[in-house]
């Protein structure tokens, strides 16, 4: 089976179409919106993401990825449709199916004048339960044919970080497929053995409802990670010397734990440890469960950005009135995206304080002027950014803003003075000039902390 068709081509199927596509298949994409689909048909890809524009415009021209609004023309010429469509969070944190809902409802109508069998793949971020509940509900109903028998039907979530998206489709961890029986795991596991051919990832086959599972108690577990790294860095900014990532390194040394995900910082933000957590809490609390480790994790996080504001205060004796440069606005290095940004909100936090905000980021600014407006001054570099400030910020840890010196700082800003939210910077180099930092002990900048870092022993020692 070398043709797939792939509904929504948001981050998620875009990827996984343009991937599928490299591999040799022949791919249908199913999308909505017109100018995705003349945007994408053009080569042009909507989203940032490396590697993924000169990958889409290979399998444009071809024509191995073709793009259309029909689901008729999608289920007839695959064997396989993979849903990839938005499940966002409504106003009380509950999930919205209504796109999975729409979306199978089109497949299973198309499915009806289709003949032989067909393998509906779900990909969305969906709450337990909802592939079998919703999804194998209507298409057996629109259809009018029988999951498990003309109809396979699968749960196979993704666990792709925005940034590495082609890498991570590509060459991924592991494979979850949650199977509704035997012949659907079967097909899909036959598809992803041609994908991956000799580097086929690991496998977990299981049920549709431990596939649902296994997705949102992972997401809830990294963000939990997060959160724990920025709880304990809550005691090292207690305490003359301590310093969260030397911590974190000592943990992370542990094989049981490892060091990904300890990044103490503003916080966990994007499209979906938000969205995730709190659809996870909810899911469960009307299940009647209440899950307090996620519970603590959300509210560590809320508080990170609060906290920050706080350091900020601190750090330059007030916030109203004065000129803050924020670097980065994205919701991590590496991509334009800035749903669920740190960043972002931390700007909205600064003007509720009464300051006059600049903004920097090397690919966000675009889409952050959508949502701060004419509130802030965009800045077109780094250096026009914290010319005349009096507190520069780091929010998001673009690789570019490493090169600062305490001597630009000095040399530009009205005060020089900087925040670390994302532990970006050595504190040894801005001794000399105003800096704190999430999850560094004390006031770096006093002569008590001086001496104190002097009489310090070497924390890490390379052998
Ligand atoms: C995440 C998951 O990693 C991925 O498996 C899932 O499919 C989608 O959600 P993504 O949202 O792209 O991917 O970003 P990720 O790199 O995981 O970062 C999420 C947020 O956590 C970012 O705001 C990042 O800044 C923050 N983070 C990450 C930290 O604050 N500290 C860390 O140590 C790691």
């Amino acid at each position: 089976m070398k043709e797939i068709s792939i509904v929504g081509l948001g981050y998620v199927g875009l990827t996984f179409a343009v991937s599928a596509a490299s591999r040799g298949f022949r791919v249908i994409g199913v999308e909505v919106d017109e100018h995705k689909r003349r945007s994408i048909s053009e080569g042009v890809s909507p989203i940032y993401e490396e590697g993924l524009e000169p990958m889409l415009r290979e399998a444009i021209s071809k024509g191995m990825l073709r793009v259309t609004e029909s689901y008729g023309e999608a289920v007839e010429g695959s064997g396989i449709t993979f849903i990839c469509v938005g499940t966002p969070s409504r106003e009380d944190g509950s999930v919205d199916l209504s796109q999975v809902i729409e979306s199978s409802s089109r497949i299973g109508e198309a499915l009806r004048n289709k003949d032989g069998y067909h393998l509906v793949v779900v990909r969305s971020t969906i709450p337990p339960g909802t592939t079998i509940e919703v999804v194998k509900k209507i298409l057996e109903e629109r259809s009018g044919k029988r999951v498990g028998e003309e109809l396979g039907l699968c749960f196979n979530p993704e666990f792709l970080r925005e940034g590495r998206a082609m890498k991570d489709t590509l060459n991924p961890d592991r494979l979850i497929i949650g199977a509704y029986d035997e012949k659907s795991g079967k097909t899909l596991l036959e598809f992803y053995r041609r994908f991956y051919r000799d580097r086929m990832p690991k496998t977990l086959l299981t049920n549709p409802v431990n596939a649902e599972l296994i997705k949102y108690a992972n997401n809830a577990f990294l963000a939990m990670k997060i959160s724990y790294a920025n709880m304990v860095s809550r005691i090292c900014e207690k305490l003359p010397g301590a310093d969260v990532e030397v911590v974190m390194d000592g943990i992370g040394m542990d094989k049981r734990i490892e060091r990904t995900f300890l990044g103490a910082g503003l916080g966990w933000g994007g499209s979906c440890f938000p969205k995730d957590t709190i659809g996870f809490l909810k899911f469960a609390e009307n299940l009647g469960v209440d899950l307090k480790l996620v519970k603590a994790s959300i509210e560590i996080n809320e508080e990170q950005l609060e906290h920050a504001i706080e350091l900020a205060d601190a750090l330059i004796g007030g916030l109203r009135g004065k000129i803050i440069s924020v670097l980065g606005l994205a919701f991590k290095p590496g991509t334009d995206d800035v749903r669920g940004s740190r960043a972002i909100k931390l700007v909205k936090k600064l003007l509720e304080r009464g300051a006059s905000v600049k903004v920097h980021d090397p690919r966000a600014m675009g889409k952050a002027r959508k949502i701060l407006g004419d509130d802030v001054e965009y800045a077109g570099s780094v250096e026009e950014c914290i010319r005349g400030s009096d507190l520069c910020i780091l929010a998001t840890e673009w690789p570019e803003y490493r090169k600062i010196r305490a001597g630009d700082l000095s040399k530009l800003m009205r005060n020089p003075a900087i925040l670390d939210c994302r532990r970006l910077y050595d504190p040894e180099e801005f001794r000399d000039v105003r800096f704190a930092a999430i999850g560094l002990g004390l006031d770096l900048w006093t002569s008590e902390m001086k001496r104190h870092r002097e009489r310090k022993s070497t924390d890490l020692v390379e052998m």
